[in-house]
């Protein structure tokens, strides 16, 4: 992948109205499921985006025909439970934790061997939280020395049922247990020590966990890339947006709640289901945001969101505390160290500890920082700098594209200000 700077310039308002890509979570089990059901599955409003696709193709490679209809439109011919076929090759997940933890789970329960691997960053992010419970069933997976992927999964064990408590609150972990669940004998039980996304137990509901049969499923647009959108109406005066058929699955609204607790003109309108996922259209409009303590318990239902959440916290009145947030130094970076070092770089004062952020608001000033290639950390220095007194260069944006492809454009669509940044800054 080629290396991509972007530069955002400071914007005078944000305003229009627009339908955010599809959710990445709903989509990678739209597709796994849809792999293992007895007939087809018709997806709409599909993410397109580099961390889909991989589990796509991990899906095509084990002998799944999936049918690229249109723009965000899939068709599946599932294969059944027992119908995957042996892979050839190294599955590669790339930069998507959710493509190698749950196809874990969905791989220790075949007859065939495997090897899951990815990208540099995949392949720092802990895997024991999966291998441990799995092993635990009967799986036979290994990981490499430092507890990390490659994962060799070797097939045709025998899995048992569990009754798990996970030490980490991951809906990923507990995805990964309920999909070997359904290759187990016995009754697979999970218990989170805080409340995950909950979207594989809805959808295996929807599939029907006893028999697995064709479905029809509209994925709703995704809370967390619409939550870019939603904090750079908020702190940019004037600015007005309605964001149309976004889900507001319970376990993924804490960023709602932040915000509006921080004084922010958030509207929810037009409540209706997608299947089992509740979805809205909201509308946000500019406010004064000022500091809080997020409470511990908001962490899991906001967990993708703290990156732009620091920079709303960053333009408040007031200082922002959140404790309990451990689990961002496990994603895609280690999200508190560099959204702590962006942020000093454009001038604010922050206190970093292992499990917590400090954040003092004040004024973003303009400058480089440097993404380190974490789709959401780029995404969100792209919106202070809509916000900023001057222009923020971002390096390394180019995952970009593992959630959201298309940002730049969508984000410019409403008055932003984006573009690609040829200079050779050096950081
Ligand atoms: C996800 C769960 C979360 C989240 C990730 C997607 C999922 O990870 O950060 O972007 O689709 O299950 P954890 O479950 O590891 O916290």
């Amino acid at each position: 992948m080629q290396t991509q700077n972007l530069v955002s310039h400071p914007v005078t308002k944000i305003q229009g109205e627009l339908r955010v890509p599809g959710d990445k979570s709903i989509s990678h089990r739209a597709l796994i499921l849809g792999a293992i059901a007895e007939g087809v599955t018709l997806i709409e409003h599909f993410l397109e985006s580099d961390d889909c696709h991989a589990t796509l193709h991990i899906l095509r490679a084990m002998g799944v025909r999936i049918e690229q209809l249109s723009h965000g439109k899939i068709k599946i011919h599932g294969v059944g439970l027992h119908g995957l076929k042996k892979p050839e090759k190294m599955l590669d997940c790339g930069n998507s934790g959710t493509s190698m933890r749950l196809l874990a789970g969905l791989l220790v329960g075949q007859t065939f061997d495997s090897v899951l691997t990815g990208d540099t960053s995949l392949l720092k992010r802990p895997m024991a939280r999966i291998c441990t419970p799995l092993q635990q069933m009967g799986a036979d997976i290994r990981v490499s020395q430092d507890e990390c992927a490659p994962l060799m999964i070797y097939g045709g064990k025998k899995l048992q049922a569990i009754d798990y408590r996970m030490p980490v609150a991951s809906a990923q972990v507990k995805s990964s247990i309920l999909l070997a669940g359904l290759y187990a004998e016995g009754d697979t039980r999970v218990e989170e020590p805080q409340t995950t996304r909950d979207h594989t137990e809805r959808m295996l509901r929807t599939f029907s966990s006893q028999d697995i049969n064709n479905q029809n499923i509209r994925i709703p647009g995704d809370l967390s890339s619409a939550a870019f959108l939603m904090v750079a109406a908020s702190l940019i005066p004037g600015s007005k947006i309605m964001l149309r058929g976004v889900g507001v699955n319970p376990t993924r609204t804490g960023v709602i709640q932040i915000l509006q607790a921080m004084g922010a003109d958030i509207m929810l309108e037009n409540k209706r289901m997608y299947g089992a996922e509740p979805v809205v259209d909201i509308f946000v409009r500019h406010a004064c945001l000022k500091g809080i303590d997020i409470p511990e318990s908001m962490v899991s239902l906001s967990i993708d969101e703290f990156p732009i959440l620091f920079i709303a916290a960053a333009m408040a009145s007031g200082t922002t505390r959140v404790l309990g947030i451990e689990e961002l130094r496990h994603k895609e970076s280690d999200r508190i160290s560099v959204m702590a070092e962006g942020l000093k770089q454009l001038g604010i004062n922050i206190l970093e500890k292992k499990d917590s952020m400090i954040i003092k608001g004040s004024k973003l000033k303009g400058g480089v920082v440097n993404s380190h290639g974490d789709h959401r950390v780029a995404m969100a220095f792209l919106v202070a700098g809509a916000v900023a007194d001057r222009k923020i260069r971002v390096l390394n944006t180019e995952a970009i594209s593992t959630s959201f492809p298309k940002f730049v454009d969508y984000f410019n669509q409403v008055g932003g200000h984006v573009a690609p940044c040829e200079s050779r800054v050096k950081y």
